[in-house]
């Protein structure tokens, strides 16, 4: 079977740049991704192709070759799902808010809708792919609705987890370490995995395209970001630890990323982490251990995320005692906002937790962030629901400059690791500043001597 028109429902930070790689490297195959939201379908088609939403180096180039070519951005989701053969589901399933496993289960209730609206459209065989992280075993859900509410066509579901991070999707999509491919092992299970395997394989090499069954493959996503996260708050509880006996994190995470059984990367301790994945699946995965009765296993992997709220608080907590406990009616600039950098995404940012701490001792953020909006701060702040809106505009105000924003502050607080603050004047926002002035480097990112030098008092995480 050779797929020749796809579809992914949900234009978002992994279905967009996603099928704009697939497009690009697979010019025979039509590709049409849709969603509900409207603008952010117009930004995908803005003639400007620099203000397509998702920020991720490289991508603007791979959509102005491909949209219109063989990739279209379209809120017509009906028609794509009844012209495509193959349908990625890529929609958003963030954690629950309320009712049962609020605060820890994963909310399908996006997934669900896609389901039912494929199984309403559908008039021929689909193979269906799971491609947003889902908690093991949904396959089955989407099965029983796919099955049970359909016009009687065929259904084939597949899992097949994005890995890509944000910040590096173009080159993470171009060069996978691998591709991860779940499905029912019958003879149809097969035809419709090799499907996806021809389809990955105009551009990936076949030993690195894996295969297994269904619920490996969801349960592996879960996995892989567990592990990743664990070796942050591994790396960032010890940072404390480092703090109290004048060892440096920095000197300990090479020493130990030398071991190649260790690895050198994910070492970096910070501020703690963040995006729409770690936090999220962890929680799932949690949740998931405790409806099997497995108390310890879910003990264990929730102490990752104490570890890492821990060292959010602990950020937070450090700029306010030294600057003499208050920063009541003071300006702390925030360098950064975003999650990580080279992405505009904010989902999860540490940068929101460490004002908000900081709000509740009234200081006033001024936020630069190259590539997040004001809008996007202030609705962050919104959705944590701890004081009103007009209380959050009255003490975040953000700025397009950042030597504007490090004016008249107390204390500038590195909370993104943005390449470009490494390069600043800092000479000049020293002399702008009150005194003493502070840094505090959440990202281990600037060189702390020649800060020192100038005159800063500088502050950073595990030294
Ligand atoms: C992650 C996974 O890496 C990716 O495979 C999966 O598909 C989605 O989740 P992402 O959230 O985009 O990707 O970014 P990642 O690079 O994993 O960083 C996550 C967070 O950990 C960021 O806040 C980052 O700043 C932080 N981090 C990462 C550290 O604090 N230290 C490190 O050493 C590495
Ligand atoms: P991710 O990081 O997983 O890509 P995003 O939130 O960036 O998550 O993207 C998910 C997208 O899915 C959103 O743009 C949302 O509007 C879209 N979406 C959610 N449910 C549906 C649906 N039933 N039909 C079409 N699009 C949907």
């Amino acid at each position: 079977m050779s797929i020749s028109k796809i579809c992914c429902i949900g234009a978002g930070y992994v279905g967009g740049p996603t099928m704009a790689i697939i497009a690009k490297q697979c010019p025979h195959i039509r590709v049409t991704v849709v969603d509900l939201n409207e603008a952010r379908i117009a930004a995908w088609n803005d003639p400007d192709v620099e203000k397509i939403p998702v920020y991720e180096p490289g991508l603007s180039a791979v959509v102005a070759e491909a949209r219109g070519r063989n990739l279209f951005f379209s809120t017509d989701v009906e028609s794509a799902i009844e012209d495509a053969e193959l349908i990625f589901i890529s929609v958003n399933t963030p954690t629950k808010t309320y009712g049962a496993g609020k605060g820890q289960a994963a909310d399908l209730k996006w997934i669900e809708l896609c389901a039912r609206q494929i199984a309403r459209v559908a008039k021929s065989d689909k193979i269906i792919v799971e491609k947003s992280t889902l908690p093991v075993r949904t396959a089955s859900a989407l099965k029983d609705i796919l099955q049970n509410t359909g016009n009687g066509v065929n259904f084939r579901i597949l899992s097949n987890p994005e890995f890509l991070a944000e910040g590096t999707a173009v080159e993470d999509l171009f060069e996978p370490d691998r591709v991860l491919i779940g499905g029912d092992q019958s003879e149809e299970g097969r035809e419709a995995i090799e499907a996806l395997v021809e389809i990955y394989a105009n551009w990936v090499p076949r030993e690195r395209i894996l295969t297994t069954n269904i619920w490996s493959s969801e349960l592996s996503k879960l996995t892989a970001n567990a592990y990743l996260a664990q070796r942050v708050s591994s790396i960032n509880s010890l940072s404390e630890l480092c703090e109290y006996t004048e060892a440096d994190i920095n000197e300990v995470a090479r020493a130990i990323g030398t071991d190649s059984r260790i690895g050198p990367k994910f070492l970096k301790a910070s501020v703690g982490f963040g995006g729409s994945c770690f936090q999220k699946d962890i929680l799932n995965l949690v949740y998931i251990a405790r409806s099997y009765g497995l108390t310890e296993v879910a003990d264990y992997w929730e102490q990752v995320i104490i570890m890492n709220d821990h060292q959010k608080r602990r950020f937070a907590n450090k700029i306010i005692q030294k600057l003499y406990n208050t920063v009541n009616g003071k300006k702390i600039a925030f360098l950064g906002w975003a999650f990580k950098k080279d992405t505009n995404d904010t989902r999860e940012s540490a940068a929101i937790y460490v004002a908000d701490h900081l709000l509740h001792e009234q200081a006033n953020i001024a936020v630069y962030d190259p590539k997040v909006t004001e809008q996007q701060v202030l609705t962050d702040m919104d959705y944590l629901d701890t004081r009103s809106p007009e209380e959050n505009r009255k003490l975040i105000k953000t700025y397009q400059d950042p030597y504007e924003a490090c004016k008249d502050a107390h204390a500038i607080a590195i909370l993104t690791e943005w390449d470009e603050f490494k390069s600043y004047d800092w000479k000049r926002i020293y002399d702008n500043m009150l005194k003493p002035a502070n840094i505090f480097d959440g990202r281990n990112l600037l060189d702390k001597a020649a800060l020192q030098q100038i005159g800063f008092k500088v502050w950073a995480i595990g030294s």
